[in-house]
């Protein structure tokens, strides 16, 4: 049987942290007087720490003195992990672990390609770190997504090339990443967002065990 790498994103794609990153976001623009939708949030995922809270000042025509923009960007994620340590297996996104277990089973290479400085965290959190033969995050990149570095690192560590990568993405700038790496990109979520995506699905419910060794087998 081939063997192909598999690239999973964290934060909206295992674990549906990215409403948490929300709801952690909108709390601190609020606090500035800068309010942001459901769509601009679009724009947030996958996004560094650093960028966002650039984009959310943009949105607001704010700037920041360097010590209060780093002070926010604490007080942020202490929100964040206010969410994240209530977290449990139960948060897994549907058939994502059935999906991990398929792979595993089929022999493939499995990493974990997020931005998220907490990433290793909340895979020991949602109990599927054991999973994962590689894990790069957001401490081990110095270029975020829509920059290919994130995958390109993955991708070395678990020995296969970019072109036998498939990367499951939910956010338009980790599906240019896996585009950037020459790497199959498979949008989960809305086709409307993810439309430079090779693949679309709205969550892996609907990823069949046959596709995936159409994958596999390519
Ligand atoms: C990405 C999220 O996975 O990680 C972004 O999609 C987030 O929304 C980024 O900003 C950085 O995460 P963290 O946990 O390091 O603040
Ligand atoms: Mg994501």
């Amino acid at each position: 049987m081939n063997k192909k790498g598999f690239i999973f994103d964290l934060d909206g794609v295992i674990v549906d942290t990215a409403k948490y990153h929300y709801l952690a976001w909108k709390e601190l623009a609020n606090s500035l007087g800068i309010d942001f939708s459901e769509k601009e949030n679009e724009q947030l995922k996958g996004v560094s720490r650093v960028r966002s809270l650039e984009k959310i000042l943009s949105w607001g025509n704010k700037t920041l003195p360097q010590d209060e923009f780093t002070r926010l960007m604490a007080s942020k994620n202490e929100e964040y992990l206010s969410y994240i340590n209530k977290m449990d297996e139960s948060e897994l996104l549907p058939d994502v672990k059935k999906t991990l277990i398929f792979l595993k089973m089929a022999n493939q290479g499995i990493a974990l390609g997020s931005a998220s400085k907490n990433a290793r965290y909340i895979i020991e959190k949602v109990n599927v770190k054991d999973m994962f033969d590689a894990v790069v995050d957001g401490t081990d990149v110095s270029k975020a997504k829509p920059d290919p570095e994130v995958f390109l690192i993955a991708a070395k560590l678990i020995s296969r090339a970019p072109e036998d990568c498939i990367v499951f993405e939910d956010s338009v700038a980790g599906v240019q990443a896996a585009n950037r790496a020459n790497m199959i990109s498979i949008g989960i979520g809305s086709s409307e967002v993810l439309s430079e995506a090779d693949y679309i699905f709205n969550d892996f419910t609907e990823i069949s065990e046959e596709f995936i060794n159409t994958l596999i087998n390519n």
